[in-house]
This record gives structure tokens, C-alpha cells and sequence, in this order.
């Protein structure tokens, strides 16, 4: 069930005129010298943010980046889990989100109480939860994984413990069928993700023969055994650039297909349709904006705010995923 925020259509977007796009992209760049800042941006984010940000990339990729800047000041074009993570990788810097409302269903669909009811009715549950989670809840797991790393991650999990994998039953459901590793699963999901049905795939599979499916692994099971690669979107750049096909049918936020497009500039990306609805924007991923951007800079506002022992709690989970995804294969 759709909660009425997630129901709302992405807000329409008009396209900024070409003088105040100038004026907000030098602005930028003037405040971001004059704070030391580095602005990381996720690859849904729309086209102008990715544009001028100092790095584009996947939520491993953003975290690994959060990990290892000596910027004093870090802004996060993403959604609000992904500024608590460098908020956590960080925690004497500042932090800023341009809009401190952009959730995501999955964090929602988890909270840290209900969760922790959960733990308590077994105690060798040892749980891995997608970064896609808040920091209270990271707080309370044994390590933190994202889609491009989830699988070698459950491989290293202790042999001797039940595992429970929250909060995305998609993602959790992939990880098994790749590892054979049996998990509790969490029932959460993504809004966007799950509008995709094996049906809408073979229609546009039936209009494009032969062009491969790259689909996310928070899409459902019965668009994930049509896909021909399931992957991590920065995964999805690498895949279509070694692919050499023409047209390829991606199944994720439509922010990707700006990334793609600029990376494989000689293929033809057409976004997968639903069933229901142009719904495949995540209205959260979208609340960021250039002038949002700009006004965060300029005022140094708003900030992600922990409290410092839920930092120290969640800095051991994202620990150990960051020295788990650095070991070789
Ligand atoms: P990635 O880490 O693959 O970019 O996924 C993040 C996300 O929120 C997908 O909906
Ligand atoms: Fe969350 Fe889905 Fe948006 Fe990703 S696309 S941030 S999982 S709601």
C-alpha cells in the first residue's frame, strides 16, 4: 500500500532558463571553494545536480567517496539515509542535504522499535541490513550492505548465525538466490521498484527483440528472471558500456538513464514501462533541486544532526561493510 506522500506524481519539473541555470552553476562553484565543500551526488538525481557535482555514483561508490574526503564540508544530493551515512563517516563535518524530506519507502517500512522486537525473538539472528535503513537502525545491525555489494557481503557472514536481512524483501530474496545462503527476510520495499511486472517487460521486450534487460535488484522476482544483468546502478554503467548493444531496456529510477546516456553515448536507452502509471521517478531522489542546491550552500543549512551514540553505534556496521567490499574477491 502506497502511502498518500508516495502517491503524489514526482513534482513536474520546468526546465530552469539558461541565465539562472549560469547564474546557480558559478554561484555553486564559488561557495563550494569558499566552504571546502565536495557535493556527491546519487545517480537518480536530475540532470543539473549531476552535472556540476564533484562525483555521480552508486550508494557503495558515495560511501567510499564520504569515507576518504578531506572536504571540510559535505553536501549530499541524495535521499536522507545516504547524508546519514556520510553524517556517520564523518561525524566533526558538516553535512548538508539540500531537502531534508527526501525519504525513502524503504527506511520507512522499517522502524528501528519494530525491529528491535524482531532481534529479540532470536538470539543468534546476526542482521545485515541495506543501507537503505536509517542510521537507528544501522545502528542496532552487524553490517551494513548496498546492492553492489550485498552478495559478497552475505558470502562473508558468519556460517554459525541466522541471518536476517532488512528491510528490502526484493533485494534480500536476489541476495539468496545467489548465495544459497537461506535469510529472514524483512517486507519492505521500493515504491518506484515494484511497479515494474513481468507483463510490462514482455511488451517492450515484444517492441525491442534482442535488447537486453538490466534491471535493479529491488525489482520484483518476476522482472529480475526476464533481466539479462541485475546490478547496482553503477554496476549498470559499467555493464552497458562492455555490452555493445544498441538499444538496451532499463528497469530503475529514470535519473540513470542521464548518467547512461552521457557515459554510452552512442546507445539507445529505453526506460522500462510499468503497468500503471510513468511512475518510475522516485519523488524523494527528485526533491533536490539546483536552487536547493544553491540556497544549502549559501546558508550552510539544512544539516544531518546525530546524536553521538547512535554515531558510534552505526560507525561499526558501515565499518565492517567498507572493509568487507575492499577485500578481493
Ligand atoms: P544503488 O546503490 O544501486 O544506486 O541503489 C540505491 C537506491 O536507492 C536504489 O533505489
Ligand atoms: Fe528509496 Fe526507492 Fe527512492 Fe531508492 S528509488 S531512494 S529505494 S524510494
Amino acid at each position: 500500500m502506497l502511502t498518500a506522500l508516495e502517491q503524489q506524481p514526482a513534482a513536474v519539473r520546468k526546465a530552469l532558463p539558461p541565465e539562472r541555470l549560469d547564474f546557480l552553476s558559478r554561484e555553486i562553484l564559488d561557495l563550494k571553494r569558499k566552504y571546502n565543500a565536495v557535493i556527491l551526488a546519487h545517480n537518480y538525481q536530475v540532470p543539473e545536480i549531476q552535472d556540476i557535482a564533484d562525483y555521480v555514483g552508486d550508494s557503495l561508490g558515495l560511501s567510499q567517496q564520504a569515507a576518504a574526503t578531506s572536504a571540510e564540508v559535505i553536501v549530499f544530493c541524495g535521499v536522507h539515509f545516504m547524508a546519514e551515512t556520510a553524517k556517520i563517516l564523518n561525524p566533526r563535518k558538516r553535512v548538508l542535504l539540500p531537502d531534508l524530506d527526501a525519504g525513502c519507502s524503504l527506511e520507512e517500512s522499517c522502524p528501528a522499535e519494530s525491529l528491535r522486537r524482531l532481534q529479540a525473538t532470536n538470539p543468534n539472528f546476526y542482521t545485515i541490513a541495506y543501507i537503505n535503513c536509517s542510521a537507528e537502525v544501522k545502528a542496532l545491525s552487524d553490517c551494513i550492505v548496498t546492492s553492489g555489494n550485498a552478495v559478497k557481503i552475505v558470502q562473508h557472514a558468519p556460517k554459525d548465525r541466522d541471518l536476517l536481512f532488512v528491510p528490502d524483501e526484493h533485494l534480500g530474496g536476489w541476495v539468496m538466490e545467489q548465495t544459497g545462503r537461506p535469510m529472514t527476510l524483512w517486507k519492505g520495499n521500493c515504491y518506484v521498484h515494484i511497479e515494474w511486472t513481468h507483463q510490462a517487460i514482455v511488451r517492450i521486450r515484444d517492441r525491442f527483440p534482442g535488447a537486453p534487460l538490466v534491471a535493479h535488484p529491488e525489482c520484483p522476482k518476476a522482472v529480475r528472471l526476464l533481466a539479462d544483468v541485475v546490478c547496482s546502478t553503477e554496476k549498470m554503467v559499467t555493464w552497458c558500456q562492455a555490452s555493445g548493444a544498441k538499444d538496451i531496456i532499463i528497469a530503475t529510477e529514470a535519473g540513470m538513464l542521464h548518467r547512461l546516456k552521457k557515459e554510452c553515448p552512442g546507445t539507445n536507452f529505453i526506460p522500462a514501462p510499468t503497468d500503471r502509471c510513468a511512475c518510475n521517478e522516485c519523488r524523494f531522489m527528485k526533491m533536490n533541486t539546483l536552487e536547493k542546491l544553491y540556497d544549502c550552500l549559501l546558508n550552510q543549512l539544512p544539516q544531518i544532526e546525530l546524536s553521538p551514540e547512535i554515531l558510534e553505534r552505526a560507525r561499526h556496521p558501515i565499518d565492517r561493510m567498507l572493509e568487507i567490499s575492499a577485500l578481493p574477491l
